[in-house]
């Protein structure tokens, strides 16, 4: 198929497009209303079409004869555990656990917050909401108790899923006791927390508001799908935004659906039956996406693992388990890549494996550079296809469409627009920028469906934050260009959010945790550029006069207070005390010189800033941390 002719026609029409990729789904009531204008400035999608999203992953390949197709391979080197799951099993699991949540109390319109490791029961539980129109909201397992509460508060869940612990590698996660400690934090009390008991040997308190899993399930009658309007929200899944608090992104049902079915026959090229495999976590977006719900809507077998790219045991696993399972498409991020090349730069443990299931291996959530990518081509010997989109769109915006027509790929770019998204390059005055000229990346409205429909409880930031700075437009957060062959290359954030090892975290965050120590008078968090990461979080503090701390003692002391407010996923492991912070005249700190000074990027000293002579204090102290020097400076 011919790729600009199909772009044009989503763009060109997008209703007739996409009522015609809508038709690919079972509804329950086919939609007539495609597309329509919502009251928040962006739209809706199928709005009079109903359906159920667990219906359409497990029930309907059922009823087309495909019960004893596995729909996960759940495989846990940090257990030794393997598990195939049948959609039958799935179906059995799902439909208990549903009628479980019922029995609980839980109503379609109800919230119920999933925090769990990367173990069957988090899709169950996912799939099991989905299937009474109770919202989930599943928070990543490397999140402290302090956010879990936060999230709490937003969303009111009137029952938390959860596990008894994660295992990281070979150390304990205490999942259920971090869930403890948030429902004392948050001021929203859930009526009861499910609990699913991995047996690991390790003593979990027990509280009133307990209910164990395997219990639940055993009285629990097998709930029906139950028939919901196209715009019900299927979840929340919350992300950092620029200020302190995270924002709650609010995903419909049916044009979600839609989207990702589309996504995964033209973006991903997975027929029906291929095994698809996505080496993230349930609690991202790519988890959501291309986990769960993308793969098993399109009945793809799906690679539910626990483990990590290397350690778990070695830098071989990701090949075992491609080889093992027979995985078509692989996705992961260029982090997980650099951290398996770190181990085994020839590739040695590669050859281990018969890998010629393998056809396209993705790669998102972060810039790939360019040696990470040519490294992955060079050894797996297939199309390496870096692909780029956010959680607010929840599938890919930029990507080279395999299914549609393989293109040249050109490292260092995320290929061309997606169907759907009407991709612009925007100056800070709202004009068109040139062929290679950076500016803003932004979506003409309409975007497609699929995509973020407000933010929870807060539709004054969805509109400020998306919708308000460049009218006609959504604006991603991101920065970038397109060359003149119309690829795209997305540079990074232009906001204060920052992605460590495809972790999207908010400094804002982190600095409020620095600042709130007694003995820093003011702070400032930023990213800076790491080998294995990408990016990791430094911060800098100014201590208030008087105060007699050693620098060694607070940096550890505030490390630990990050670690336990915000989690283990922050990777803040760098504070530096420096006299003072480079500010404007008006009072602004200066962030992005004191990253481009880290980076030993080119940077102009702007000629706003107050003293000058702080540079060199910075420089001095950055040096004195192997933090990285200048290379070259001058003034504007
Ligand atoms: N539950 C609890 N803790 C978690 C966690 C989870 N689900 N995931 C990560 N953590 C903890 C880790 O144990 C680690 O804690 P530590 O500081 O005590 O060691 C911390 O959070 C940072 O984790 P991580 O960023 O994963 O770093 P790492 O050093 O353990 O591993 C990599 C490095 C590169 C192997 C790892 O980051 C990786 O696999 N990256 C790929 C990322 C990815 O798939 N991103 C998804 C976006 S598509
Ligand atoms: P998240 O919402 O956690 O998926 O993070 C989304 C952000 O990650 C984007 O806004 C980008 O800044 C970054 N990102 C994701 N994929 C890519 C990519 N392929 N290239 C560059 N940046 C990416």
């Amino acid at each position: 198929m011919d790729h600009s002719a199909f772009y044009d026609e989503s763009i060109k029409n997008p209703e007739g497009f996409w009522k015609q990729q809508a038709e690919s789904l079972d509804w329950k009531i086919a939609p007539s209303r495609i597309l329509e204008s919502s009251q928040n400035g962006s739209h809706n999608w199928f709005a009079d079409g109903q359906l159920n999203m667990s219906y359409l992953c497990i029930d309907k390949h059922i009823e087309n004869g495909y019960g004893d197709q596995v729909a996960i391979y759940y495989d846990s080197p940090v257990t030794q555990q393997k598990e195939q799951i049948t959609f039958d099993k799935l179906y059995d699991e799902v439909s208990r656990f549903a009628g479980g949540l019922v029995k609980l109390g839980l109503q379609q319109g109800d919230t119920a917050l999933i925090y769990m490791p990367m173990i069957p029961q988090a899709i169950y539980a996912m799939l099991a909401c989905a299937r009474i129109g109770v919202i989930h909201s599943v928070v990543f397992g490397g999140f402290a108790p302090h956010e879990l509460a936060i999230r709490i508060d937003d969303c009111k869940p009137k029952v938390i899923l959860t596990a008894s612990n994660g295992v990281e590698i070979e150390k304990i996660v205490p999942y259920k006791p971090f869930v403890d400690e948030a429902m004392e934090l948050a001021n929203f009390k859930p009526k009861s927390v499910v609990v699913f008991d991995r047996k690991l040997g390790v003593e979990i308190p027990h509280k009133a508001y307990d209910i164990d899993y395997d219990e639940l399930l055993a009285k629990a009658p097998k709930a029906k799908a139950v028939v919901l309007s196209s715009t019900h929200p299927l979840y929340i899944l919350y992300t950092s935004g620029t200020t302190g608090t995270p924002k709650g992104i609010v995903r419909d049902t049916g044009g979600y659906a839609t989207a990702l079915k589309f996504s995964m026959k033209y973006v991903y090229g997975a027929d029906e039956g291929d095994v698809y495999w996505a080496a993230s976590d349930v609690g991202w977006v790519v988890g959501h996406s291309y986990i769960v719900y993308g793969p098993l809507l399109n009945r793809n077998s799906t690679v539910l693992f626990e483990g990590k790219p290397i350690r778990t045991p070695d830098a071989s696993t990701f090949w075992r388990v491609i080889s093992e399972y027979g995985v078509k498409i692989m996705f992961t991020a260029p982090t997980a890549i650099r951290a398996i090349k770190k181990e085994d730069p020839e590739g040695a443990l590669l050859k281990q494996y018969d890998l010629s299931c393998l056809k396209y291996q993705f790669l998102a959530g972060e810039r790939c550079d360019v040696a990470t990518l040519t490294w992955t081509k060079e050894k797996l010997q297939v199309p390496v296809i870096d692909h780029w989109w956010q959680t607010e769109s929840g599938w890919p915006m930029l990507a080279n469409m395999v299914g549609v027509e393989l293109q040249d790929v050109k490292p260092g770019s995320a290929s061309f627009p997606v169907c759907g998204y009407d991709i612009r390059i925007i100056d800070e005055d709202g004009e068109s920028c040139k062929p290679n000229q950076e500016g803003y990346v932004l979506v003409k409205l309409p975007l497609p469906p699929g995509c973020l429909l407000d933010v929870w409880n807060n539709t004054e930031r969805f509109v400020s934050g998306y919708l308000q700075k460049f009218p006609g437009y959504y604006f991603s957060g991101d920065g970038g260009y397109i060359d003149e062959d119309g690829y795209v290359f997305i540079t990074g954030r232009v906001d204060d959010i920052i992605n460590v090892a495809g972790h999207r975290l908010s400094t804002a965050e982190m600095e409020e945790v620095v600042a709130s120590n007694k003995a820093v008078a003011e702070c400032a968090v930023f990213g800076v550029h790491c080998e294995l990461k990408g990016q990791k979080p430094l911060g800098l503090a100014v201590l208030k006069s008087g105060v007699t701390v050693g620098e060694t003692e607070l940096s550890q002391e505030i490390v630990k207070e990050v670690r336990h407010e915000i989690g283990a996923v922050a990777s803040f492991k760098d504070l530096l005390v420096v006299k003072r912070l480079p500010k404007t005249r008006s009072g602004k700190i200066l962030r992005k010189l004191l990253r481009n000074i880290a980076d030993k990027d080119e940077y102009q000293i702007p000629s706003t800033i107050d003293d000058v002579a702080i540079i060199d204090e910075i420089e001095n102290v950055y040096q004195k941390n192997n933090i990285g020097i200048f290379k070259t400076k001058q003034h504007e």
